[in-house]
Order: structure tokens, then sequence, then C-alpha cells
């Protein structure tokens, strides 16, 4: 019997709403596979800053530090986005994790998969051309958490400042990333800059030229950000593994997320050197539809099988999860974001999709 320490972080919004679906998932795991989730749950986000004074409370970030992986949920909303910056949920909970756990490494993965393009919004015969992208994003560095940033001046002439900045360590070792991971897929990495433009960028070409050198097998092209995101609807298929910065890897993997059909379907993996990781949506509390039990947990269900399959090494678990997701979305089981607004009222809920992608766990042999 395995046995794995889980931290909980369910956060704001919908945040709740679809962890529970995701620990729904993880029981039906421990009911067929020789496995056991021990999971706490901690406060995070805009909820721990109205229940513990603080968005990311001392106990929460001890129960990370002693946790096997954290699952994490969303934070934030329209209630704490009138703090200042390094007081809201997204600086002082996520990014602070993000950092003080190394995870420099995101792995958001979009794919179409073969009879499921009329959940895309892409024309027909795009969708259906064979769309498997996996964005592979700095999230340690960049303008994110360059320094200086702040305000100076006054009046008129009062101006803001942001820093990006790239070392050729943080550029190598997530290009590195990247060409491991195209190695196990279709053999190509797309780096996406500005070079341009931007000095970081033009580093950023260069280290991942010599990276390259180390990858034969691996063919590495790069392109302008502003092209990328046009490419991305035009000819998704031409697309194996996007090399992205922070701040470029954040924009287009909600475009990838929604070209499959719907921010809900789209899980992360964020990693240290070490394989310890944050599994979360790439999406976040989702304000407009949160407590009405319609979100998709299907990002969340999956983020969990990226913390089977890279954390925990639960290949088969991980496998079981996203066989059943497929099969649930197969069966047409879907929540409201993914229909046409004429067929919205046979929308499954949020628990619904829950309950099915469990069925399928259950029954698979
Ligand atoms: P969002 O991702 O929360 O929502 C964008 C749109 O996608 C909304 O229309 C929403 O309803 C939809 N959507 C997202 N997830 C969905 C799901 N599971 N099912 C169905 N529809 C879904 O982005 P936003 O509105 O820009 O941000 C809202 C808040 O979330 C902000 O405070 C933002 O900072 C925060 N945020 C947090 C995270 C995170 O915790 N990882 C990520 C992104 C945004
Ligand atoms: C994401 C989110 C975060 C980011 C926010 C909430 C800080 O948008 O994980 O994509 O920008 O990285
Ligand atoms: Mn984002």
């Amino acid at each position: 019997m395995s046995q794995f320490n889980i931290a909980v972080l369910a956060g704001d919004g919908i945040g709740p709403e679809v962890m529970q679906e995701a620990n729904k998932v993880l029981d039906a795991i421990e009911t067929r596979f020789d496995v056991t989730f021990n999971r706490n749950a901690y406060p995070v986000g805009g909820f721990a800053i109205d229940t513990e004074g603080e968005a990311l409370p001392p106990k929460t970030l001890a129960g990370c530090e002693a946790a096997d992986a954290i699952l994490f949920g969303s934070i934030g909303g329209p209630k704490w986005d009138t703090l200042p910056l390094e007081k809201r949920p997204e600086r002082a909970a996520l990014l602070t994790l993000r950092s003080h756990f190394d995870l420099f490494s995101n792995l958001r993965p979009a794919r179409i998969y073969p009879g499921l393009e009329h959940l895309s919004p892409l024309r027909a015969d795009i969708a259906a051309s064979g769309v498997d992208v996996l964005v592979v994003r700095e999230l340690t560095s960049g303008i994110y958490f360059g320094q200086p940033k702040g305000m100076q001046g006054e009046g008129e002439e009062e101006f803001a400042f942001d820093t990006m900045r790239y070392s050729r360590r943080e550029i190598r070792r997530i290009a590195i990333a990247a060409f491991e991971a195209a190695q196990k897929r279709r053999g190509k990495v797309t780096s996406v800059d500005k070079a341009n433009v931007l000095v970081c960028s033009r580093l950023w070409r260069e280290v991942t030229e010599e990276v390259a050198k180390q990858y034969p097998d691996v063919e590495l092209e790069h392109i302008y950000i502003d092209n990328a995101t046009m490419q991305v609807m035009k000819n998704p298929a031409q697309f194996d593994v996007m090399l992205c910065s922070n701040l470029f890897g954040d924009i287009i993997s909600d475009e990838c997320a929604m070209m499959t059909g719907s921010m809900g379907l789209l899980a992360s993996a964020s990693m240290n050197e070490d394989g310890f990781g944050l599994y979360e949506p790439a999406g976040g509390s989702a304000p407009d539809i949160a407590g009405q039990g319609i979100a998709n947990p299907i990002a969340q269900i999956l983020s969990a099988a990226m913390m089977l399959r890279f954390s925990l090494n639960q290949q088969a678990a991980a496998d079981a999860i996203e066989q059943a997701v497929v099969r649930t979305l197969e069966d047409g089981v879907l929540t409201g974001e993914l229909l046409n607004s004429d067929q919205r009222h046979n929308a499954a809920s949020t628990a619904q999709v829950g309950d099915a992608i469990v069925k399928h766990i259950l029954s698979q042999e």
C-alpha cells in the first residue's frame, strides 16, 4: 500500500466547488488502486484573508512543506481586488508558493481529443487537424518577479514600472524541461518570444539555441508572441511543445485552453528540480459563475491526475482518471460552458460531471 500526504488548498470562487469533485475522484482511485491519499485542507487566498488575516497563513505554508504534493484550487476575486498588490491573494499566496518552492516549470497540456472536435470554438477542419499542445511556461522569474517594481514621481509625471529579467540559468533550466518533454512527444519545440524588441528575448533565443545542441533529435523553431497567438488559432496542429517565458505562457495557455472548448478543461503542473509540485487548473476563481454549482471540474480533476503522474509516480491511476474524463466528455455529460446556448438546458452540474467520472473509474478494468 502506497500512502501520500496531500495539502489541499481549495481557495476562492469555484475553487471549493471543483475541489470537491477532485476529492471524489481521489476517493475512487483509493477504492480501485492500492493507494491512500492523506488529505489535509488548509485555508488560502481571499478565504484565508477573511478568516486568518493573511492570504498564506503560516499553518498553510507549513502544511505544504510537510506534504508530498499540493493540490490547489484557485484564488482571488472582486472582494480582494482593491488590496495593495503585495497583500492580494494572487501575489501573497500563489506567487509566494511558486517562488518559495522554486516551482519554475509549469506544464499546461491542451488537447482536442478525436471525436470531441465539436467542443472547440475553432472551425471544424482546424479542430480536426490533430491538436495536442504542451505549453511549458517559466513560472518563477521574468516580469512577474523582476526587481525593481513600483511607482515614483508625482501628478501627471508619476510613473509605474516592472522589471523583466531572466538569467541564463533560469532560461536554460526551463528550456531543458521543454526539450525533455518534446523528446517524449513529437520532437518539436517552438520557443515563443519578442526578440525583435526585448533584450530578455534575445538572451532567451541564445540560450535556447545552446540547449538545442544537446537534443539533436528535437527540432527548434522560434516565433514572436504576436504571431504565435494568431497561429494557435489558424493552425494549432503545427505546435508540439511551446516554450514560453512567464507572461507569454500565461497568455498563450488561456488561448490554448479555449481552443479545446473551455477554460475549465486546462490542468497544470508546477514543479521544481526535485519533482515536488503544485497542481492547479490554469483558470481562475471564475467569480461570474461561482456558487452556482455549474463550473467545470475537469481542469481540477486532470490536475489531480498530473499530480499522480509527476509527483507520486502513480501512472496507472493517472491513466484511469484521464480515460474516465474522455469517456465522460464522449458521453455528452457536459457543463454549460461547453454547450451551445440552445443546448444549455441539458447542461450537467459540477457534481454530475464529477459523479460520471467516478463511475467510469470504478467500472474500468
Ligand atoms: P477566470 O479564469 O477565473 O475566468 C475567465 C472565464 O473563464 C470566466 O468567464 C469563467 O467563468 C470561465 N471559467 C474559468 N474556469 C472555469 C470552469 N472551471 N468552468 C467553467 N468556466 C470557467 O479568469 P478571471 O475572471 O480573469 O479571474 C478571476 C479571478 O481569478 C481573479 O482574481 C484572478 O486573479 C484569479 N485567477 C486565479 C488563478 C489561480 O488561482 N490559479 C488563475 C487565474 C486567475
Ligand atoms: C495563472 C494565473 C496566475 C498567473 C495569476 C492568478 C497570478 O493567471 O496561473 O495562469 O498569472 O500566473
Ligand atoms: Mn493565467
